[in-house]
């Protein structure tokens, strides 16, 4: 948990034990649970706690009932019956395994204490508990599942035997259960994992102890025959061949904590190189582009490998290969690997069906200029912004005796995208001109009075202008 910070402080964290097992950040109260041995660290834990114990304790629940009803229409269809008396018992055993993964949290807050934070389903989508499926993939040993992780480690491994010179430090974006982690791990001094969801975690922190974990592969929709739609299964790190000193060995290297990617509890520069497998695409490029860039250091590598699978209902969220690499060309990256892995995605023998990927595997090298103010995630309300030297504008209009007339504007900005006709930002730059505090413009912009609402308004509106190279910060 070495150089873990503070998401709010950056502070180094500091582990304690008593009362409870958490980090906590000097000189301030910012504290962040450890539960059963992972760490959460997440800007608001209670909240993030609350909403996890209480959705996946809706979904356990629905399943149950769910399960409870299984055999109903099947009454009169024995062999189809035997299937759905195997999906309850399967659906029981396996939500049996999330409950135990969010009793944890029940050690850190009291049932009452979880009922009584509001919760906001800002992690929804995370709660579709695909952790079984990685577990399926990544830990029990299918020739299939091991080919296509092959695939993805070969990749990984050109890209950084090739392009990696420093290699103290790596971090994997998204890990879910850590297993590609585990297969670059000799590649690096140091890593970090981290991932969003819960059960990803936990059932990360069962392996990595070296448990068994015994589950149930369910497929309801292809219940070629009883035996198929429900498989018993036991995913270790012995099952994929890690023996106990391997297991020893990778567990001083690898630190696993639950964190959103968007912002990382790891200080400024600190990383070697970012690992984003099947991950780049489950964020817009721009949200998740300032924290890689923040925490990468100098000469640090980004490498993505995925498909590009782009699931957003906005087309503006969707990144092309081509517009990931001139993003990062913008912000003075060096694009130095291009390939395409094609692999199986998820597919093992008794699956009647499976997705092909072909992959785009691509890497960039973080040069000195990239180092910028653009850490526009961290700004806050005593951040120093000014205009970026190389932003242009032109007002078009009429002054007359009467007074000026504006009737155009136009500003252009990252790769010459032009706003036309937006006044109240041109304003609003109007009154950045020289060097301002968010504070300052706050009060300013609009006469406001400078309260919590406009500065934040004030600051949503500069991260926009930051991250898209029209203000820059000259001190956070
Ligand atoms: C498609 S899976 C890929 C998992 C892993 N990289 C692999 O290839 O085996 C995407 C993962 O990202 C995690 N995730 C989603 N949003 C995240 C966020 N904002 N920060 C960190 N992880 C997130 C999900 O929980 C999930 O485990």
């Amino acid at each position: 948990m070495k150089d873990l910070i503070c998401v709010h402080t950056k502070k180094t964290l500091e582990y304690i034990t008593q009362p409870l097992e958490q980090l906590i950040a000097p000189g301030s109260t910012y504290n962040y649970p450890v539960i059963d041995g992972i760490p959460v660290l997440l800007p608001n834990p209670s909240l993030f706690l609350a909403e996890t114990w209480y959705q996946y304790s809706k979904y356990v629940l629905k399943q149950e009932e769910a399960a409870g009803k299984y055999h109903n229409p099947y009454q009169g269809l024995a062999f189809r019956k035997n299937a759905a008396d195997a999906l309850k018992k399967g659906t029981l055993s396996n939500m049996g395994l999330i409950r135990h993964a969010i009793d944890g949290i029940e050690k850190y807050f009291s049932k009452k204490q979880l009922l009584n934070v509001a919760v906001n389903n800002k992690f929804q989508d995370l709660f579709q508990v695909k952790a079984f499926n990685y577990l399926k993939r990544d830990w029990c040993g299918f020739p299939e599942a091991e080919e296509q992780l092959s695939i993805i480690r070969n990749s990984l491994s050109a890209v950084i035997s090739e392009h990696c010179h420093d290699t103290q430090t790596a971090l994997v974006l998204g890990a879910g259960l850590g297993r590609i982690a585990w297969d670059i791990s000799d590649r690096f001094d140091h890593l970090y994992a981290t991932d969003l969801a819960f059960p990803m975690a936990s059932f990360y922190n069962g392996i990595a102890k070296g448990k068994q974990i015994n589950f149930a592969d369910l497929n309801f929709s292809q219940i070629r025959d009883n035996k198929h739609s429900t498989n018993s299964l036991t995913a270790s790190a012995a099952a994929v061949g890690y023996t106990e000193t391997d297991r020893a060995h990778i567990n001083d290297k690898i630190a696993y904590f639950l964190s959103d990617a968007t912002q990382l509890p790891l200080p400024d520069r600190s990383v070697s190189c970012i690992l984003s497998v099947y991950f780049t695409d489950v964020l817009p490029f721009p949200q998740l582009f300032p924290e890689i860039n923040r925490v990468l250091k100098k000469d640090g590598l980004f490498i993505h490998f995925g498909p590009l699978g782009n699931n957003f209902s906005q087309v503006q969220a969707m990144f092309t290969a081509e517009d990931i690499k001139a993003y990062l060309v913008k912000y003075d990256y060096e694009s130095v690997y291009e390939n395409t892995a094609g692999a199986w995605h998820m597919k093992t023998g008794e699956k009647m069906h499976a997705d092909h990927y072909a992959n785009w595997v691509y890497a960039a090298r973080k040069k000195e200029a990239a180092d910028p103010q653009i850490t526009a995630a961290y700004l806050n309300a005593d951040s120093v912004i000014s205009l970026h030297s190389n932003f242009r504008f032109t007002i078009t209009g009429e002054k007359s005796s009467a007074g000026e007339t504006i009737s155009h504007t136009l500003y252009n900005c990252y790769q010459g995208k032009e706003y036309k006709d937006a006044r109240q930002v041109i304003d609003f730059l109007f009154l950045v001109n020289g060097k301002r505090s968010v504070r300052q413009l706050a009060i300013e912009y609009g006469n406001q009075s400078g309260d919590n609402d406009s500065i934040q308004s004030v600051l949503t509106l500069t991260q926009f202008l930051v991250r898209e190279q029209i203000l820059t910060i000259v001190k956070t």
